[in-house]
Parts: structure tokens; sequence; C-alpha cells
């Protein structure tokens, strides 16, 4: 199994002005695109290769002869959660509950 680069879960100037698309093209098509091309490069003939990528990120945070694939397959992850807690017209107020100390 190879990974692939998520689409965006809305269009790349969707978050201006706050993210511009430029931003979003840079941090998404390229910075998180070299994630994946490099854990997919990592994961070549090895054990993990079939793994989800839940099971390599805790599997290879136990082992550090996989930092390299730990680091990618994380960073892989982070960004994917990343880009699901965005939204155009997002933010606001927050719950009332968080603004009590
Ligand atoms: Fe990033």
């Amino acid at each position: 199994m190879s990974f692939e680069l998520p689409s965006l879960p809305y269009a790349n100037d969707a978050l201006a002005p706050y993210m511009s698309a430029e931003t979003l093209d840079f941090h998404h098509g390229k910075h998180h695109q070299t994630y994946v091309t490099n854990l997919n490069n990592l994961l070549k003939d090895h054990e993990l290769q079939s793994s989800s990528l839940e099971d390599i990120v805790v599997k290879a945070s136990k082992d550090a002869s996989m930092a390299g694939i730990f680091n990618n397959a994380g960073q892989h992850w982070n960004h994917i959660l990343f880009w699901q807690c965005m939204k155009p017209n997002g933010g606001g107020s927050i719950p009332s509950e968080l603004e009590e100390d």
C-alpha cells in the first residue's frame, strides 16, 4: 500500500485572508506531499508496508531504527488532522465552558 496526498476539503483560497492560497499551496502541495513521498519511499519492501497509517505511527514510535518512518508518518497524520480542523468562515466564539478559568 502506498499513501497519497489527500485533497483539501475546501478550495485553496477558502481560508483567505487568514491563510492565503499561496500558503495553502505550499503547505499542502509541497510540504505535506514531501512527507507522503518520503514515507512511501521509506516503506518500500518494509515490514510495515501494508499497515495502516495509525499502526505505522505507533509501531515506529517504539523503534529508534524507524525514526524516519515515524517522523514522516506522524507528519502525514498531523497534516491530515490540520486540514480537517479548519473550514471557511470557521472560528467565532469559543464555547462558554472554555471561557471560564
Ligand atoms: Fe506543515
